[in-house]
Order: C-alpha cells, then sequence, then structure tokens
C-alpha cells in the first residue's frame, strides 16, 4: 500500500515537473565559485534548487534536481527556501504564525524578484514571498560578496491584517544542503574556556545550536559554525560551510538532517519566550546570517571571511591599532592615582601607544573596590581619583601615550546609587527574588531612557575628556529573572535588549566614527559579527595562558581576522616571558603586567619585542593566515602570516606538548608563499642573550618552502620560535 502511495507520489510529481517547466522562475544567487540557486515553481512554492560550484551556462541550473534520485518528498517542501509552518509542511519551520483571527496556518508563494547591483563586488536580491490567503509577506534579502563567496541573508516580515499577527518563529536564513555526509564543527564554553571545538557527524533528526542567555550570550556556545560535506574539510581540502548568526543575543540555529538525507540549516534570532505581536503594516526585520561555501578547505574559508570582515564589517577593518599596556591584572581594584600616574610612566618606558585603565575608577557612595558594588555609578572615585579620569587623560598625555578606560554600562550592581534610584531601569522579576550573576543585574536597553543613560555613559567621557582614544566596553551579566517595567509586552525582551544596545552603538558611532573599542564580555562572551560593525576589536578570553590561548586563538581564527583579536601578555600560565609576548603578538598586541618589577633582561626583551612588533603588525593585521599545523593533531602549533604581495611573512611555532624528545621533528610546509620568489629567513624576538639556531644567510625558493618545507627548530629548549620571512629581490 505503500509503495503504490509512493508510486502515485512520483507518477504525480513527474507530471507536475512536466507540465509546469516553462512556468517556473529560476534565480541564480551567485559570488564568484558557488550558487545558491532559487526556483519558484508553477504553484509559487520558493525551492532551492542547489547550492555548490557555480556552473558556467546559468541555464543549466534548472536541470540540476533531475540528476537526484532521492525518495520521495511527500510535502513537496522540504527544500523549501523559507519554510512555513501549519500548511503542508513536515519539517522545522522557518517561520511559523498565529493569525489576527487565531489561525496558524502560513503557506508562502513567490511573487516577484528584484536584484540590485550596490557595487563592482556587491549585490543584493530581495525576493517577495505572500500567502495567498492571508495578507502576509516575507521578503528574502540575499547580500552577495562576490570576491569573498560570501551571502549575508535576512527576512522582513509584514502584513496587512487587522489585528497584530504573532510571530512565533522568525529566522534569517533557510538553507539545504545535499552531499553523502554532514560533519558539523560547534563550539562550547564557558567563563576562560571560550571556543572548545567539537566536531560531529550529523544524524537524522534536528541538532540545535543555541543561545537563551540574553547578554554575554555567547558565554555557553557562540553562532559561528562548520559544516564540511562528504567529509570532514582540511586546511587546504573539502568542501566546508562557514555560518554565523550576526546577533548578539539569543540565537538558534537548527541543523535537521532530513529523511531525504539532506541538510536544512535554519539560523535566526531564538524565538525561546519571545512570540513577537507584530502590528498591521509594521516590519520585523531579522539580523544576517552570514554563510560563505569554500571548496579549497579551511584555509581559503577563513581568508575570503577575514576579507570579508575586513572590507565590510569590522569598524575599521583595515586600519591600524593601538598597542596598550592595561592595568586590571597588575592591580586589579586597588590603585589610586599615584600608581596610574607610574603605570603611564611604565607605557612609555615599555614604548606601547596606550594606557588603558581598567574597572575599579567609578563609584563613590558604593566604591568599586571589589566586584560587588559600584557598578551604575560612573563618577570618579574622589578618594582614588581626587582630580578625576581628566588628570589621567593629561598626564598621559604628557608622558606621549593615549589614554583608555574600561566601562561596563549596561549592568548595575544592586549596591549602587543607579539601582536604588531607578529600580524600574534594571531586568527583574517584580515578585521574585533576584539572582546575581558576578553580583550584577542588567538594565533594562528596550527602554528608551535607558539607551539614553547608557550613551551619556559613553558621551560623557568623550564630552569631558576630547583625548579620551579608547574604550573597552565590558558586559558581565546575563540576564536572569527576564522581564521589563518598561515593555508591555514582556516576549519582545530578548529582542528589544539588542535593539536597545544597537540603537546606542550606533548613535555612539554616528558622533565618534573612528574611536577603537574594545568589545569584552567577561572574555569572549559577545563575539559576533552583529557587534563587531560597532567595534574595533575584541577580548577573546581572560584566559590568558598563552598554552591554552594557542588552542583558542586557532579556533577564532577561523572566524575573526588578527586584527580584531586582542592578545594581552599577562602572568598566566607558567610559560617565559618571550613565549606569552610572541603568543599575544598574534593579533592585537597588549600587555597586563608590572613592568616596573621587570628584570633588566625582560624589560629589554619586551622593548625590543614591541619594536619588533611595530614592524610586522602590518602583515599580521592586513596580510592572509595560513595555519600551517595544528596543535590538536601535533606537538608544534604553526601559524604563518604573509602580506597581500606575498613579500613578506612572519611565522610563529610554539611547542605545545612537553613530552620527552618532542619538536619539530619534520619541515613545516610554508604554503601561502609565492613559489617564484626567492625568500630569506630569520629569526626575530630572541631573548637577549640567546642565539638563534636559524641561519639567516640561505636563500630557499617559494616553491621549495611550499613542497619541501622550513625546520623552525622547535624543541624543549625553543619552545617558541618567531620567523621573518622576506624577499630576496
Ligand atoms: C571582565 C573582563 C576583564 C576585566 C574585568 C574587570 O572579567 O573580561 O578583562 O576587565 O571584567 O572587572
Amino acid at each position: 500500500m505503500k509503495h503504490i502511495q509512493q508510486l502515485i507520489l512520483l507518477f504525480l510529481g513527474f507530471f507536475y515537473v512536466g507540465t509546469s517547466f516553462s512556468q517556473t522562475t529560476t534565480i541564480p544567487v551567485e559570488t564568484a565559485n558557488n550558487a545558491l540557486v532559487l526556483q519558484a515553481d508553477d504553484k509559487g512554492d520558493l525551492k532551492i534548487i542547489y547550492f555548490g560550484k557555480r556552473l558556467e551556462n546559468a541555464k543549466e541550473y534548472s536541470q540540476v534536481p533531475q540528476v537526484y534520485r532521492q525518495s520521495v518528498d511527500y510535502s513537496d517542501v522540504l527544500n523549501s527556501a523559507y519554510t512555513s509552518s501549519g500548511s503542508r509542511n513536515l519539517a522545522e519551520p522557518a517561520i511559523s504564525v498565529i493569525h489576527g483571527d487565531g489561525n496558524t496556518s502560513l503557506d508562502l508563494r513567490y511573487v516577484s524578484h528584484k536584484q540590485e547591483t550596490i557595487d563592482d563586488n556587491v549585490s543584493q536580491l530581495a525576493v517577495t514571498l505572500q500567502d495567498p490567503v492571508y495578507p502576509f509577506n516575507v521578503v528574502l534579502y540575499y547580500r552577495t560578496y562576490k570576491d569573498e563567496d560570501v551571502i549575508e541573508q535576512w527576512s522582513v516580515i509584514s502584513h496587512n491584517e487587522k489585528k497584530d499577527v504573532i510571530l512565533q518563529k522568525f529566522a534569517s536564513a533557510n538553507l539545504h544542503l545535499k552531499a553523502e555526509d554532514y560533519y558539523l564543527t560547534q563550539y562550547h564554553g564557558d567563563w576562560a574556556k571560550e571556543m572548545q571545538p567539537e566536531q560531529s557527524k550529523l544524524t537524522h533528526g534536528i541538532k540545535v545550536l543555541d543561545s537563551k542567555l540574553g547578554t554575554r550570550a555567547n558565554l555557553f556556545q557562540p553562532s559561528v559554525f562548520m559544516i564540511s560535506l562528504n567529509e570532514p574539510s582540511t586546511e587546504e581540502e573539502g568542501t566546508v560551510l562557514y555560518g554565523a548568526m550576526e546577533w548578539s543575543g539569543n540565537f538558534r540555529i537548527d541543523l535537521e538532517l532530513d529523511p531525504q538525507d539532506n541538510l536544512r540549516v535554519i539560523a535566526g534570532m531564538n524565538n525561546f519566550a519571545s512570540p513577537y505581536s507584530l502590528p498591521s503594516k509594521e516590519e520585523f526585520s531579522t539580523p544576517k546570517f552570514l554563510y560563505l561555501l569554500s571548496h579549497k578547505g579551511k584555509g581559503e574559508a577563513s581568508r575570503k571571511m577575514h576579507s570579508w570582515a575586513k572590507n565590510y564589517k569590522l569598524l575599521d577593518g583595515n586600519g591600524s591599532r593601538l598597542t596598550l599596556l592595561n592595568n586590571w591584572e597588575a592591580t586589579y581594584f586597588d590603585f589610586d592615582e599615584g600608581k596610574l600616574f607610574e603605570l603611564l610612566e611604565d607605557t612609555k618606558e615599555l614604548g606601547v601607544d596606550l594606557f588603558l585603565l581598567d574597572d575599579g575608577w567609578f563609584g563613590n557612595k558604593y566604591p568599586r573596590n571589589n566586584d560587588d558594588a559600584g557598578l551604575g555609578d560612573w563618577q570618579a572615585n574622589k578618594k582614588k581619583l581626587p582630580n578625576g579620569v581628566s588628570s589621567l587623560v593629561q598626564e598621559a598625555s604628557e608622558n606621549g601615550v593615549k589614554f583608555g578606560i574600561w566601562i561596563e554600562p549596561e549592568m548595575v550592581n544592586p549596591e549602587s546609587d543607579l539601582y536604588n534610584k531607578h529600580p524600574d531601569w534594571v531586568i527583574k522579576q517584580p515578585e521574585r527574588e533576584e539572582h546575581y550573576f558576578r553580583n550584577q543585574l542588567v538594565l533594562d536597553l528596550s527602554n528608551p531612557k535607558v539607551q539614553d543613560f547608557v550613551f551619556d555613559v559613553v558621551d560623557g567621557l568623550f564630552t569631558e575628556n576630547p583625548d579620551l582614544a579608547y574604550i573597552k566596553w565590558d558586559a558581565n551579566a546575563v540576564i536572569y529573572n527576564a522581564y521589563s517595567s518598561h515593555l508591555e509586552n514582556q516576549s519582545h525582551l530578548y529582542i528589544e535588549y539588542v535593539e536597545g544596545l544597537y540603537n546606542v552603538l550606533r548613535r555612539i558611532r554616528e558622533k565618534y566614527p573612528n574611536v577603537p573599542l574594545m568589545l569584552c564580555s567577561g572574555g569572549g562572551g559577545r563575539v559576533d559579527y552583529g557587534a563587531l560593525e560597532y567595534f574595533t576589536e575584541f577580548w577573546p578570553s581572560d584566559n590568558t595562558d598563552p598554552l591554552e590561548r594557542i588552542f583558542m586563538q586557532w579556533e577564532y581564527s577561523y572566524f575573526y581576522p588578527a586584527i580584531s583579536v586582542a592578545n594581552h601578555v599577562t602572568e598566566w600560565g607558567s610559560q617565559s616571558l618571550k613565549f606569552r609576548t610572541d603568543v599575544a603578538m598574534m593579533g592585537k598586541l597588549g600587555f597586563d603586567i608590572v613592568v616596573g618589577e621587570l628584570e633588566d633582561k625582560d624589560l629589554e626583551f619586551v622593548k625590543n619585542a614591541v619594536d619588533n612588533y611595530d614592524s610586522i603588525k602590518d602583515i599580521i593585521w592586513h596580510g592572509g593566515l595560513y595555519r600551517l599545523s595544528d596543535p590538536k593533531e601535533k606537538d608544534v602549533a604553526s601559524l604563518l602570516y604573509v602580506n597581500e604581495a606575498k613579500s613578506s611573512g612572519v611565522v610563529f611555532n610554539y611547542l605545545v606538548n612537553n613530552r620527552y624528545d618532542s619538536g619539530s621533528k619534520l619541515p613545516i610546509l610554508l604554503k601561502g608563499l609565492d613559489p617564484a620568489k626567492q625568500y630569506r629567513i630569520r629569526e626575530i624576538n630572541l631573548y637577549p642573550g640567546t642565539q638563534s639556531a636559524i641561519n639567516p644567510d640561505v636563500i630557499y625558493s617559494g616553491d621549495f618552502l611550499r613542497k619541501v618545507g622550513f625546520n623552525p627548530e622547535v624543541d624543549a629548549s625553543r619552545k617558541s620560535v618567531v620567523l621573518l620571512i622576506e624577499e630576496i629581490i
């Protein structure tokens, strides 16, 4: 009986394809190497018929479905480009609604599409879908970045119904992939344990990556992931999809391996506790889902992601950054003006650009002398800083260095004037016991008055101190007891919070377009491209143990360019100062050490290191990254940064295994160099008094270095080796 049904369905399917062929609309969304092909059939169902390598002849895309012999899709919408629920769909929906009249069905049909060329590289497609029964619309947007093979996708939902429509689920994007197998790389973490990778083969059913934390949303899981098609990708080989939500709040990514063995990827804000009432004629815009498909492994994928981020997303992505000395680990909360003046001298002595004053400078009635009081009261503490922040800014400039400051403006300690004055500005359940994360609560950024307050914290600092050159913006707490005294509709809070945050950041950027801002969230609790539009760099983790950092920075490097990653040399870990400094150089270098307590040789080393860094930072910030030897698999981690002309490169090499006799026994292939060029390689950043094991006089061809490789001579006596590669002309 079942077979007969299947035969009938198959027959109907063939008949349907046969009669409707001429009425279909095929819309290829193409980048330099790929095509995501949408097709509206004669009924107007918009489907993804192909996502893979771009074809020479676009006309052939329509033939793609004919070469697949997978099992029957009873609903005929498993490959929907934006799956609705309540009609004939049987799978996880991208959108689910309750209409004004209480009806829960939705069926979206293709109406029209519009292609817009933004510039030589960027295009945007808008596809309008409409329900034939209800005046309900969705416009799907696909913004393509040709050279980077990146697509940003989002949707805008609206209706003309009499009453509000409740959006139960509202994804940004819905993809459909075909492969033999799918290997997911996802990340999990906690404080000081960010970006822990896990790889698994996806099985049938739904795997969900999500966050319900509200703020610091990535604490346990960020929204970045990779899916390798057919088999796990390597650095050089394999087809891999990178995905990421550009959203700094709750997200949800459904990975559904469906009955036909295809993978449906549905990504968006998390609908958890967030049914959204949408009034007639208003628009609900979802955040962007970012994806990139590469057929040349993870290396190419991340270089393209970095180019995209630097050219289009990260604030000042192709610009410069300030090296700095931070006082957090040097003093914690225990400092005064005199002590800070000494640190300003240290900043100058060290040769870095800026001094960053961290937590503890504010609060009077409730002084911020530890983390249980003062948050919210952004006035300089009169005891510690009798002459205010401005005297520090002035003293810095007298020392020839710049001055930056830490704030955490979205948060409040119950022990603060702010909490006493505005309890209604705080996210908390009115009738329930408060529950704290790091002794603090989150301010209600859905409230415009709170948005003004947060904006004023930043604006006030800049107005009073026009020479203030840098801000570290922290956000340590998650949202417990989600409730807003401001919102009528509590289920809007998680969404309105993030929109409120972006409002504030937009206002800040309108007034202060260029000031560098560091994105911090108790470490890397809020690293995403939604936020990085407003920030120049992020703090990946409070864990600065260099061995841990090699692994963590490696994982971040798949998605984020080195110029966005702030790394500080601290006292964490048992490695030498050289090891710690070398690791921190793989990004934006900073220090959080007591310079005055350094031995002479250590001081000489760090000062030289700052000079060395100044001479190679352009390669690290603006060059391409080649991950050469994976610390998860080998004794030695090795990463090459090479400039665009491939005339200069820097290779960082570290021993990551302390077992007897471990080291770089085999040469490391320096992929990324130009085979036609000649290079000389010398070791830099040597500790004073040590000799390099590398002969700087040998000339190698790029061909040799790519095929045979180079041995950095890493072993227990040389645990960290930095090599400078220069073209010989
Ligand atoms: C968070 C940050 C740290 C530091 C402290 C200050 O934990 O991640 O870098 O700024 O706050 O309280």
